[in-house]
């Protein structure tokens, strides 16, 4: 699902955010990305969904490669992708259903069966009872629970979250790893930034690290690190 050879990104400041990046990710597998602030977790969610263009290297993605994709790759790329950014990008003004209809709307996906699949996504997120709430009066945890039911509800083959627990209490953050176990289940790809330890506990997947811009593979303790609680891997 994604190949990365040699990746990099330095921003036109010059300021070098990801290096020499080699990963190979498989249909269905789970990835966590561990990282300090700055490490460079976001830069790469973006190249993965062609947001930010690599500065060397080679990146496939979906059969997509994104170092010169053809007119209307992207698109299709997107498509086949959901993702949860930081800042949300929820439409204001829409209640929470309405927001995550509009995933399936774009889809093409009909009106009574988007009906049903958004009504069912916001109950995955614990949401149930918020389905005609405007967003803005919503909680930030749980505008960002909306967020993530916006991108699961589209059945994506590649879900992209980046600290999709972050600032969430507990309970939320259980139906946030119950719906990206849901899904993995759906046969989703997965690459999740967080350092969040109760996140990691709860999903079996491969635990990487980025370090100023270097990807390694956790050491064999970094989950029980991680587990222990803020980042864990040095
Ligand atoms: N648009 C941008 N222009 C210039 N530098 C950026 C931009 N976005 C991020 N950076 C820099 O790239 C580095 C990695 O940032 P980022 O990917 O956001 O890290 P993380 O998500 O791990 O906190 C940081 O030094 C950050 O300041
Ligand atoms: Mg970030």
């Amino acid at each position: 699902m994604i190949i990365a050879q040699g990746v990099a990104k330095v921003y036109d400041n010059g300021t070098q955010a990801l290096r020499n990046i080699n990963l190979t990710v498989k249909q269905g597998e789970v990835v966590f990305i561990l990282g300090e602030s700055g490490a460079g977790k976001t830069t790469f969610l973006k190249l993965l969904l062609g947001m930010e263009k690599p500065t060397a290297g080679e990146l496939i993605v979906a059969g997509t490669s994104l170092i010169k994709p053809r007119a209307g790759d992207i698109r299709r790329l997107r498509r086949l992708t959901g993702a949860v950014f930081q800042d949300f990008k929820l439409i204001l003004g829409r209640t929470a259903r309405e927001n995550v209809a509009l995933s399936l709307r774009i889809l093409g996906i009909g009106w009574s069966d988007n009906r049903r699949r958004s009504k069912a996504a916001l109950a995955a997120v614990g949401l149930a009872d918020k389905g005609d709430n405007l967003v803005e009066t919503l909680s930030w945890g749980e505008r960002q629970r909306v967020a993530l039911a916006r991108a699961v509800v589209r059945e994506p083959r590649l879900l992209l979250a980046d600290e999709p627990t972050g600032n969430l209490d507990g309970a939320s953050v259980g139906y946030v790893a119950q719906m990206l176990a849901l899904a993995v289940k759906g046969g989703a790809t997965l690459v999740v930034a967080t350092h969040d330890s109760r996140l990691i506990e709860r999903l079996p997947g491969r635990v990487l690290v980025l370090e100023q811009g270097s990807l390694k593979e956790a050491p064999v303790t970094g989950r029980e690190q991680a587990a222990c609680g803020q980042g864990g891997i040095e």
